[in-house]
């Protein structure tokens, strides 16, 4: 699903076009089909992604074995061709044997290649604008990513199960998708495990079903979704349900293994409500159909923006539930990073930089602490940190998530708040979120967007604060 131009599948096509191939239909004027490109054409992850076709939706079916650690998969992907398609990548990364592949039900060939492209071959050129469906049955025990610099993700082992965790990358250590933030679609999971474990994933619960001692769960997630946003968790949790104070169903969970007081796990949910509330009525309609959060045992050592339900990994401190601020940082992102998802991988500011932000909002409306301390503390920071280094807009595949993103993304956020005036801020912190609802956004968007509102020049202030290295002065 795409709701914004996706010229970035451009840039990798021209490698791809010089294997074309002819597959004219016999009695219709002659077409080229050609391979959809291997990637989608970030510059930091090269691989992920890919191009010629448009994911609508994912329906991953997944049995968990406690015995094994292992899973066994059916995942269906709808999807819509952009090109005249001669075969097409998915990414699809470790050790998961597939015993089944077809495409539109008929057997397609397929073969895997370097790090995590999984190339298919079906049996007939997909024509321009055609709608078909990908179906790959698989088993085996998911890879975990370790990046040198980017941590933890993909299909994470948990005391008593896993949790999967995919940002930027891990989704293809799980199921064969187009990972990418700009081919967003919707999920549909459908979880099972042995009775007396919990599956969870994003979305809303549709049903429980017990058959045979095995329990098995489904999840919809309606509003697109980026795959470095999908999740599920697999293990012992205790679970509560209710809404919010403005009716938004919310739904938390905690991981037994971290022996979270009853009082707690409920405080967890209340906060996870209250913190949704303000920020709807700070950053407009809150984006999904349900929020909540999901505390976990994983040992990766942070938290992620999962949608409608971020994950808490607090490994190293059992029985604690996350602060406020944390909250406040996830839960924010639902607004800027998930709804609005980055154009590029370099645009991840604009998820890091408002959370960050968010949580200096939070600390003010809680706390009492104003926003303008948050940035004073920061700011003090002298000009020789490496935290002045690099340039906030474009920080490079193994700074991603530095402070340079985290805390120079936020004071940039502030600055822009002292130069445009806290009317026209207010109104930009509703009007981007619902400009670009579902869909994707560069940082060149942004800055654009905040000019044409506020009717500054923001030229300065962007060049200063997103494209320079340096600590700007005031
Ligand atoms: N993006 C996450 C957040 O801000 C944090 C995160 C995800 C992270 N993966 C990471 C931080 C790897 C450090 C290393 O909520
Ligand atoms: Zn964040």
């Amino acid at each position: 699903m795409s709701r914004t131009p996706r010229a970035l599948a451009a840039v990798s096509l021209g490698v791809a076009a010089s294997l074309a191939v002819t597959a004219a239909p016999a009695g219709a004027a002659a077409a080229r089909f050609t391979p959809g490109a291997p990637g989608a054409g970030d510059p930091y992850f090269p691989d992920m992604g890919n191009g010629g076709y448009d994911v609508a939706h994912y329906d991953i079916g997944l049995k968990y074995d406690p015995a094994t650690k292992g899973i066994q998969a059916v995942t269906k992907i709808k999807a819509k061709a952009t090109q005249n398609l001669s075969r097409f990548d998915l990414d699809f990364l470790g050790p998961l044997k597939i015993s089944s592949l077809t495409v539109d039900g008929r057997k397609a060939s397929y073969k895997r290649t370097g790090a995590q492209e999984l190339v298919i071959t079906p049996p007939k050129g997909l024509r321009k604008h055609r709608h078909f469906t990908v179906t790959v049955a698989y088993s085996g025990v998911p890879q975990t990513i370790d990046d040198a610099t980017l941590g933890t993700s993909g299909w994470v082992p948990t005391p008593d199960g896993a949790v999967m965790l995919n940002q930027p990358f891990g989704a293809a250590t799980v199921f064969p998708v187009n990972d990418h933030p700009t081919d967003k679609a919707t999920y549909t999971f459908t979880l099972s495990a042995p009775k007396g474990l919990t599956t969870l994933a994003n979305g809303d619960l549709r049903g429980t079903w017990a058959k045979g001692g095995w329990t098995t769960t489904r999840w919809d997630v309606r509003n697109p979704m980026a795959s470095e946003l999908s999740m599920l968790a697999i293990g012992r949790y205790d679970v509560l349900k209710g809404r919010t104070g403005s009716g938004i169903p919310n739904l938390t969970a905690t991981d037994q293994a971290m022996a979270i007081k009853p009082a707690d796990a409920k405080k967890f949910h209340d906060q996870t409500a209250q913190v949704t509330d303000f920020q709807a009525s700070v950053y407009g309609r809150y984006p999904f159909t349900s929020t909540g959060g999901i505390v976990v045992k994983a040992g990766v050592g942070y938290a992620l923006e999962t949608q409608g339900r971020p994950v808490y990994d607090l490994g190293r401190r059992p029985g604690s539930i996350p602060s406020g601020t944390l909250l406040a940082h996830e839960l924010g992102h639902q607004w800027f990073g998930d709804s609005v998802s980055p154009a590029k991988w370099a645009d991840i500011w604009l998820n890091e930089g408002f959370a960050t932000y968010a949580e200096w909002m939070w600390s003010e409306h809680a706390d009492g602490v104003p926003v303008q301390k948050s940035f004073d503390g920061v700011y003090a920071t002298p000009a020789d940190d490496g935290l002045w280094k690099g340039r906030v807009a474009d920080p490079g595949r193994d700074h991603i998530f530095d402070g340079l993103v985290y805390d120079r993304g936020a004071m940039a956020v502030h600055v822009l708040r002292t130069t445009i005036g806290d009317g026209d801020f207010f109104r930009l912190l509703k009007a981007w979120p619902a400009a670009h609802r579902d869909g994707n956004a560069s940082t060149a968007d942004f800055v654009r967007f905040a000019a044409r509102l506020s009717g500054e020049n923001l030229d300065g202030w962007a060049k200063a604060w997103l494209y320079s290295e340096g600590k700007p002065a005031l």
